[in-house]
C-alpha cells in the first residue's frame, strides 16, 4: 500500500506566549491522522551530545507526517495556511519492506587487514578473511559509523588468541563478536538497552559464537576482569564510567575508548590518566577519535616484538 508524506516547517523558538510551536505542529499532524511524525533539522546544526536529562531540538525544523495514501492533502495544506507553520511538500511513498531497503545499500566492508562485516545477501571471497555476518537491526553497530570502524580496526590489529574481552555498550554486539571471530576466548557484552542485548544474542548465534559471549544489562558490580575492555559510547558516559571500566582491567589489559570527538579527547584522557592509565595510541576518522591505553606502556614493546 502506498503512503503519503506531508512536510511542514517551523521554528522551535518559543513565541513569547509560552506556546511550543513544535509540539503544536506535531499534535496537528497526529490529530490529522498521521501514523508517524518525524522531526529533522531544517538547517545543518548537528547536536552531538546532550547533557544528562537534556533533550535539545534544532531551532528550525521540518516536521513530516506519514499518512494513509487517501489523506486529503488540500485540507491539511489549507489548515496549515491559517497558522504560522509553513506547508513544504506532499509526496507519495511507494510501499516497500523498509528493513530490506537499508540492507540493499549495505555492502561488505573490510576493517584492518582481514576482518570483514558482511550482510547475509553477500559473500566475501578473499583468502584469510575473517567474516562477520551482520544485518542492520534496531541496535547501533554495523561498522558504517566511524566510531565503530576505528574499534574494529583496533581489534583486527591487536586481538590475541583466547583473550577475554568486555564489550561495554555492545549495541548489535559487533565488537564482541568481531573479537571472538578474531580469536578471543570469551566476551562479556553489556548494554543498558534491552534491544541491544537481544540483538547481540541473535547476531552471536548467526556467527556461531553464542556459547562464548554473555550479553546482559549493566550490573551494580562485576566479578571478573578482562584482557581487553572496549567501549564505544560517548565522551561523557566514558568519563562517568572511568572507575567501573578501569576496575574491569586485568593488570596488563588494554582499554579502547571510542565515541569521542576530537575536541573532547583531552577530557576523556584526563579522567583515565587520573586513574593511572597511559595512552599509547589514538586513531582518528571523520572528527572522531579512538583512544587506547594500558596501565603501563613498559610491556607494550615486549608484546609487539
Ligand atoms: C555508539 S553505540 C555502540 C555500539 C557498538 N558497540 C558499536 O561499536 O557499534 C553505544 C551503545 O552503548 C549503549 N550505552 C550507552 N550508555 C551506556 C551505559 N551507561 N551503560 C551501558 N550501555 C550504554 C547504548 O545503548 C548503545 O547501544
Amino acid at each position: 500500500m502506498p503512503w503519503k508524506t506531508i512536510a511542514a516547517g517551523t521554528s522551535t523558538l518559543a513565541s513569547g506566549d509560552n506556546s511550543d510551536p513544535l509540539n503544536v505542529l506535531e499534535t496537528f499532524f497526529w490529530d490529522s491522522g498521521a501514523v508517524s511524525v518525524t522531526v529533522v533539522d531544517a538547517e545543518d546544526n548537528p547536536i552531538f551530545e546532550p547533557g544528562p536529562g537534556e533533550t535539545p531540538v534544532w531551532e528550525q525544523v521540518t516536521v513530516t507526517g506519514l499518512f494513509d495514501d487517501n489523506v486529503n492533502v488540500a485540507e491539511i495544506e489549507a489548515a496549515l495556511a491559517d497558522t504560522d507553520f509553513q506547508f513544504l511538500y506532499a509526496e507519495t511513498l511507494g510501499d516497500k519492506i523498509w528493513e530490506r531497503e537499508w540492507l540493499n545499500r549495505f555492502e561488505p566492508m573490510r576493517f584492518g587487514r582481514r576482518l570483514w562485516v558482511c550482510p547475509s545477501n553477500h559473500q566475501v571471497e578473499e583468502d584469510n578473511a575473517v567474516v562477520m555476518k551482520l544485518d542492520p537491526g534496531l541496535a547501533f553497530g554495523t561498522g558504517t559509523h566511524a566510531t565503530t570502524h576505528l574499534c574494529l580496526s583496533w581489534l583486527d590489529e591487536h586481538i590475541k588468541p583466547n583473550q577475554s574481552v568486555m564489550d561495554f555498550g555492545c549495541g548489535s554486539g559487533i565488537l564482541g563478536i568481531a573479537a571472538l571471530l578474531l580469536g578471543a576466548g570469551k566476551v562479556a557484552a553489556i548494554d543498558n538497552d534491552q534491544q541491544a542485548v537481544n540483538a547481540t544474542v541473535e547476531n552471536a548465534k548467526r556467527n556461531d559464537v553464542a556459547s562464548k559471549i554473555l550479553p546482559e544489562l549493566p550490573r551494580s558490580a562485576y566479578n571478573d576482569t578482562y584482557d581487553v575492555i572496549i567501549a564505544n559510547i560517548l565522551a561523557q558516559p566514558l568519563i562517568d564510567l572511568s572507575g567501573t571500566l578501569t576496575d574491569l582491567m586485568n593488570p596488563d589489559a588494554h582499554i579502547v575508548l571510542s565515541g569521542v570527538m576530537v575536541g573532547q579527547k583531552s577530557w576523556v584522557k584526563a579522567a583515565y590518566e587520573a586513574l593511572g592509565l597511559v595512552f599509547y595510541a589514538e586513531t582518528e576518522m571523520d572528527g572522531w577519535v579512538c583512544l587506547a591505553a594500558t596501565r603501563s606502556t613498559a610491556r607494550l614493546g615486549e608484546e609487539q616484538s
